[in-house]
């Protein structure tokens, strides 16, 4: 997730574009650049690091004159956050490059598309998706009448996800931009237009916009706008909306906190986790999970997930579908524990660390023991360039975009849907009988999540907010699941925790009998996972059970299923072990709406910090 602003209006277009990432800086901070045209001939600045560097850059600048241009804040996904991958790009032959590119997203097809390139004769300094598109949008225009032709001839090659804006030596004052499956917006001002990948990029100027689809081209200049259509290039009707938000709701995306926006981003976070990573084919089969990252390293024996928190969590979700799946044996270990134990390992053994930051100290401890016993270790991380993504043997990047919320939600998500992909990677490298029937539910499932779940996001809040108002006097809850709905219910303990300071304790719903229930009375409420699966009949059970000791419970259940339970929340129905990327946005929500309802600082809980980089 990047940040994207075009200007072409009559200001100094430079300052303005960097006042823009500044309030963009919340979508990434690893890189930034502008480019403009000035004097007929193209010019591109960048820097690595926060925007500061950028400006610094700048400052020793001839004054840019130029009242038309783009800018870029980077958030990695192909390539180290390095300068020579900061945006924009340039595209052209060596030597005659004359259009630059910035772009939030990426392009599945890229390696296919630069092959292409190379072998036409361009040449590529760095190792982005993003410089691909600059040349093919060249090579468009080769073949072109004009810009506009080429620039959509170039697109309609990229697969995948875009939001895009060009300057071109050719049209100085003009800015093309376009999008597909990322977010991108036109703003609309008097003697002025801008285009960005959020409103706050632009908000001081205009609170005038247009929300462009996906297939559309804005061809934007100082006095005009125009959307057209990307495959005929004929012209839309769009309509124009005031937004009455202020910066920060801005920033939120209209959204009352960080974390609800968060939530509500999980359908996009698992297409952009699995862009790339599920090979097209023609002929119906299903296509194999691609992880190129791990093809040079061995098939584990057994795995070691190492972690720490939601990240915790999230593994040992994922053991579930590793052994399943790939039928290689887990072992899932919390990193402060681990770091101080023997350490003991079997030849063959891997370890995975998984976590967001990159930087949670235990996890990166862990992973430096692991590694000084002579095992590999694959990190699973969300930011670029972070110490565990650096050190580790080989990295598989959970592409969700910066998480801002203290109180991980997508990261989660998006760590799932990777450890599902690896459990569908080893099962293929290790010849699995069946796997290639499971792969194919399971990518038709998982490329169903993104809409099933924009459907469903919305009643879930409503049911969420609901029960919030009915229980948020509680002084107590368990959480209950059996399976890989176990570490779902740890989650939602954890979650209640840390952002509505309720005791929640999440347990196995079979463990009950042994000790907690003596708890159970009529105002400690049980929030219970009872998805139809093959562990449904034990967790009723074990509903049952809580019922007898007039305990009341909110029970996750499927369409049709009748439980006989105070709350009972239905939800959509998603075969197998993937049925827990629907019940985690719900018990989400559910602890957002707790926190919000009690008046809780949702965003900053109270003596938490997004990444402990302390032990
Ligand atoms: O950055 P990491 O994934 O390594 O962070 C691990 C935990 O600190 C983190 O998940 C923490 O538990 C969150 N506050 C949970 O919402």
């Amino acid at each position: 997730m990047c940040g994207i602003i075009g200007y072409a209006g009559n200001r100094p277009a430079v300052p303005l574009i960097v006042e823009g990432l500044r309030r963009l800086e919340y979508r990434g901070y690893d890189s930034a650049g502008v480019g403009f045209v000035q004097g007929g001939r193209l010019n591109v600045i960048k820097a690595e690091g926060r925007l500061a560097a950028l400006e610094e850059k700048l400052a020793h600048c001839p004054n840019t004159l130029a009242v038309t241009g783009i800018g870029h804040t980077r958030w990695a996904t192909h390539g180290a956050p390095v300068e020579r991958n900061a945006h924009p790009h340039c595209g052209g032959r060596s030597g005659q490059e004359h259009l630059a590119i910035i772009h939030n997203g990426i392009i599945e097809n890229y390696q296919e598309l630069k092959a292409d390139l190379l072998a036409a004769g361009y040449e590529f300094r760095s190792e982005t998706d993003t410089e691909v598109l600059a040349h093919l949008i060249a090579e468009g225009r080769a073949r072109s009448a004009s810009f506009l032709e080429g620039f959509a001839w170039a697109l309609r090659q990229a697969r995948g996800a875009y939001a895009v804006a060009v300057v071109t030596e050719e049209e100085p004052s003009v800015v093309y931009a376009a999008r597909m499956s990322a977010p991108l917006i036109l703003g609309v001002g008097v003697g002025e237009h801008f285009v960005a990948s959020d409103i706050p990029a632009f908000l001081p100027y205009t609170r005038d916009v247009v929300f462009l689809q996906d297939g559309e081209i804005v061809r934007l200049t100082d006095h005009s706008w125009e959307v057209l259509g990307l495959f005929d290039l004929a012209p839309r009707e769009k309509s124009v909306q005031t937004i009455q938000w202020d910066l920060q709701a801005a920033q939120r995306g209209g959204y009352k906190h960080f974390m609800l926006k968060e939530i509500f981003e999980q359908p996009r976070v698992i297409a952009d986790c699995l862009a790339g990573r599920v090979e097209e084919t023609s002929h119906g089969a299903a296509g194999r999970a691609l992880l190129p990252e791990l093809d040079a390293l061995p098939v584990p024996s057994r795995l070691r997930i190492i972690a720490c928190g939601t990240s915790y969590h999230a593994g040992l979700w994922g053991r579930h579908l590793l052994e399943q799946w790939a039928g290689v044996p887990v072992t899932v270990e919390i990193a402060s524990e681990f770091r101080y134990g023997e350490a003991l390992f079997e030849p063959g053994e891997m370890a995975i660390a998984i976590s967001q930051s990159g930087e949670t100290a235990d996890t990166l401890a862990a992973l430096r023991l692991v590694r000084e016993k002579g095992c590999p270790v694959i990190g699973l991380c969300n930011v670029v360039g972070s110490s565990i993504a650096r050190e580790a043997d080989a990295v598989i990047y959970t592409q969700a975009g910066p998480e801002i919320s203290v109180a991980s939600t997508k990261a989660m998500c998006s760590q799932m849907v990777l450890l599902a992909l690896l459990a569908l990677y080893y099962a293929q490298r290790r010849a699995v009988p069946g796997a290639e029937a499971v792969r194919a539910d399971a990518f038709r499932v998982l490329r169903d999540l993104p809409d099933i779940l924009e459907a469903a996001l919305p009643a879930m809040r409503e049911t969420a907010q609901r029960l919030a108002r009915a229980y948020a006097s509680a002084g107590s809850f368990f959480f209950l699941g059996r399976g890989p709905a176990y570490p779902l219910a740890l989650e939602g303990a954890l979650k209640l925790k840390e952002l509505s300071y309720i005791h929640a304790e999440g347990y196995a719903a079979g463990e009950m009998k042994h000790g907690p229930i003596a708890l159970i009375e009529p105002d400690f409420p049980t929030f219970a996972v009872a998805l139809s699966d093959n562990l449904f009949p034990k967790a009723k059970s074990n509903i049952i059970e809580v019922q007898a000791r007039r305990g009341p419970v909110i029970a996750l259940i499927n369409p049709g299923v009748e439980l006989g339970v105070e709350e009972p929340w239905v939800v959509p129905a998603v075969k197998g072990p993937l049925a827990g990327f629907v019940a985690l946005p719900a018990m989400q929500l559910f602890s957002y709406e707790m926190a919000d309802a009690l008046g809780k600082d949702v965003d900053q809980p109270r003596n938490l910090a997004k990444s402990v980089t302390v032990e």
